[in-house]
């Protein structure tokens, strides 16, 4: 048998540790409601509540705006809490599968929207998963001594990229950006990290067209490969037992009963698979962030959305659980005592 993989999010030396020190958003300010939706393709709000959780969604409809617009909204916003200035961020981290383009990287678009002089940065791909992949990585550059303020954008115009003529996948999705500022802390922060992925499941879950693969052109478009493609009931089935799975082996790596987390911030694709999640956990339901009803699934801006939902009632120390699952297959869960609050 082999020897359990160490933790990865864990500093190797006695060095500080990545905590998130300030959570920014940007919510498009236009709704698209359950009873909106019923306008447009056969459906009803009840099978939208009771199928998903979902009640309504923000939808960027400005043709002029795009992912880099909603992501620099959340950058200045963390900016602001913080009180600093766009100079000071050494890195910035966009998770993105709607980028403004394939490149420049939306990180580079961002980096000059706020004016960030002197930072570098770049995009990660990895659906939903996005933002807890990004928060690893950002996590690994404060924790290497060489940077100490490193912005993580979860971020996704879902809407630019969704059939709305497809009952099964245009009732899900929504349009947001929310980000957290990592700097080193001597106490609390990032402490584990457990990521996945398989591609053998890619085709369940993806957008067939405009890559290398399938280039852009007449016959792509007709086909409507340029949105977003899901086999919801395979999906389904693996997000359940994957993220359950993922979230017990983070606790019983860290000698986590359901009593010692404080909060689950899940990703938000389903109310039913969040749920599952907590069950496994033996979590309160007061213990998991939900805002699904609101938002429905923004991709790699529903974990920070989450924390910008529910920053007034985290406290300092509290035990945080993250966790995601996406197109990829990705999936993964962050285990973070959280540095700030009353
Ligand atoms: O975020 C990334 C990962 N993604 C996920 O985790 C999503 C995972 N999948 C899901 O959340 C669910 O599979 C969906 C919400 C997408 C679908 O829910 P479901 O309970 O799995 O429904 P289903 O696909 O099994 O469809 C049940 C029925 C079908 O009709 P028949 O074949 O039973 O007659 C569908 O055609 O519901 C029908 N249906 C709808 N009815 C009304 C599908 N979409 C709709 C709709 N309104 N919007």
């Amino acid at each position: 048998m082999s020897a359990p993989s160490p933790p990865v999010g864990r500093p190797s030396s006695s060095g500080p540790r990545a905590a998130i020190t300030t959570v920014g958003h940007f919510l498009p300010e236009e709704r698209l409601t359950n009873a909106d939706l019923e306008k447009m393709v056969d459906t009803s709000d009840e099978w939208i509540r009771t199928r998903t959780g979902i009640t309504e969604r923000r939808i960027l409809r400005d043709e002029t705006k795009a992912t880099s617009d909603m992501a620099a909204g959340a950058a200045q916003e963390v900016l602001e809490k913080r009180g600093i200035d766009a100079d000071d961020l050494d890195a910035i981290i966009v998770a993105t599968v709607t980028p403004d383009m394939l490149f420049p990287a939306t990180a580079c678009l961002v980096q000059d929207k706020i004016g960030a002089s002197n930072a570098w940065g770049f995009d990660l791909s990895a659906a939903c998963s996005g933002f807890l992949f990004a928060l690893t990585t950002g996590s690994q550059l404060i924790e290497s001594g060489r940077y100490e303020k490193v912005l993580v954008i979860g971020a996704d115009k879902m809407s630019s990229i969704v059939d709305y003529t497809d009952r099964t996948t245009c009732i899900l999705f929504g349009d947001a950006a929310a980000g957290v500022l990592l700097e080193p802390h001597d106490e609390y922060g990032l402490i584990d990290a457990v990521q996945h992925v398989d591609g053998g499941h890619g085709d369940l879950l993806c957008m067939k067209g405009g890559g290398s693969l399938n280039p852009p052109t007449h016959a792509t478009v007709d086909a409507k490969m340029h949105y977003i493609y899901q086999d919801g009931r395979p999906v389904f089935r693996h997000a359940v037992t994957a993220m359950a799975d993922v979230c017990e082996e983070v606790m019983e790596r860290n000698n986590l009963t359901g009593d010692d987390v404080d909060y689950l911030v899940p990703h938000q694709a389903n109310l039913r698979i969040i749920d599952a999640t907590a069950k496994r956990m033996g979590l309160t339901s007061e213990k998991v962030m939900i805002n699904i009803d609101r938002y429905g699934n923004t991709t790699a801006a529903t974990i920070p959305l989450c924390l910008y939902d529910w920053e007034d009632e985290l406290s300092e120390g509290d035990n945080v659980v993250l966790t995601a699952f996406g197109g990829g297959f990705t999936w993964g869960a962050s285990y973070l005592t959280w540095a700030y609050g009353e």
